[in-house]
């Protein structure tokens, strides 16, 4: 059987418009527009399984247009979809992209929020097959820490995206975490919130690698932090004598160079990409796979959209082809 990925997360309709500078207060703007599906667990269910896994998708939708966009795109992708029906609406999320990229999102949690941990028990059998269980916190705590339970349970990876940087990740679910993968926002966001540090995102890139490891031993003592950090690529760093194949406990990998035209879901392509690949090649090291998710999140970002800018692991081999 291909290796398994079970990711347990939001789906979105996204609507997007592409503006020339944000709205500030007040202000009517006019932009192009367009729809299309997102929300971070699919984005990153859509990754994991472009990028070659078997992926199966734990989510809440509405009875509604949205959960029928849901549908129609995990068949079409070949994803198992274990959706639990909701009353509420599927979930939404309002979003401009400025000309420089930059984006503000505003999420309806709709259905999203009604995730449970009764639903997901009713699928241990989907998370015994699993070799990474991937997670975000657009979906309720109790649901992700079910998951993990389960992924524990399994021996699978438990991969946590602790995004959006507002979401609360508490101690007991960091606690289930093996990888954890903040951007330089969401890794500040947890440092204050479990540390009482006093960082900001914009002190991040002033940060050199043995301060980063530190903060990020305090944060995870027994696992792994992936910082991601846009073009700059990430910033890894292990427990002690957990190296996952590495040889330096701490280092970055570059991104690769590309032409963004929009990075909305970037991060979700470097997540699905990771459990992928962490999933088809438990035996690689932890760099290896590294670097396949900073090329696959790259390439994402050459495309429009978010679930759907998603490549195929052929375009992400064919693209970086020359560049080994
Ligand atoms: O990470 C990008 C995603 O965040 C968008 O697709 C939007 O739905 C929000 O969940
Ligand atoms: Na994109």
């Amino acid at each position: 059987p291909r290796p398994h990925v079970v990711v347990v997360g939001s789906f979105n309709v996204d609507h997007v418009w592409t503006v020339a500078s944000l709205p500030r207060p007040g202000e009517t703007l006019s932009g192009h527009y367009h729809t299309g599906p997102g929300g971070k667990g699919f984005n990153q269910a859509t990754a994991a399984a472009r990028a070659g896994a078997d992926t199966s998708f734990v989510c809440a939708l509405g009875d509604d247009l949205g959960g029928q966009l849901a549908r129609a795109l995990a068949a079409a992708d070949g994803i198992h979809l274990r959706d639990l029906p909701c009353e509420a609406p599927t979930g939404t999320a309002g979003i401009y992209v400025d000309g420089d990229g930059r984006n503000s999102i505003v999420i309806g949690p709709g259905a999203n929020a009604e995730l449970s941990v009764e639903f997901v028990g009713q699928h241990a059998g989907t998370f015994g097959a699993a070799a990474v269980v991937l997670a975000q916190l657009e979906s309720p705590v109790p649901a992700v820490e079910a998951a993990f339970a389960l992924a524990r349970r399994s021996g699978a990876l438990a991969l946590l995206n602790p995004a959006p940087a507002d979401a609360v990740a508490p101690a007991s679910l960091l606690a289930l975490a093996d990888v954890i993968t903040p951007n330089e926002t969401e890794f500040c966001a947890q440092l204050v919130r479990h540390l009482g540090e006093r960082l900001s995102a914009d002190q991040l890139p002033g940060l050199d690698d043995d301060t980063l490891h530190s903060g990020c031993r305090r944060l995870l003592p027994h696992g792994s932090v992936v910082i991601t950090l846009g073009a700059a690529g990430c910033f890894v760093s292990h427990a002690e004598g957990a190296l996952r194949g590495d040889a330096r406990a701490c280092y970055r990998v570059p991104a690769a160079a590309v032409k963004a035209v929009d990075t909305t879901g970037a991060g979700d392509a470097f997540n699905g990409a990771l459990a992928a690949s962490l999933a088809a090649r438990p035996d690689a090291s932890f760099a290896d796979h590294l670097h396949y998710a900073v090329r696959y999140a790259g390439l994402s970002t050459e495309r429009a959209g978010a679930a759907v800018a998603m490549p195929r692991d052929a375009d992400v081999r064919a693209r970086f082809a020359a560049s080994n």
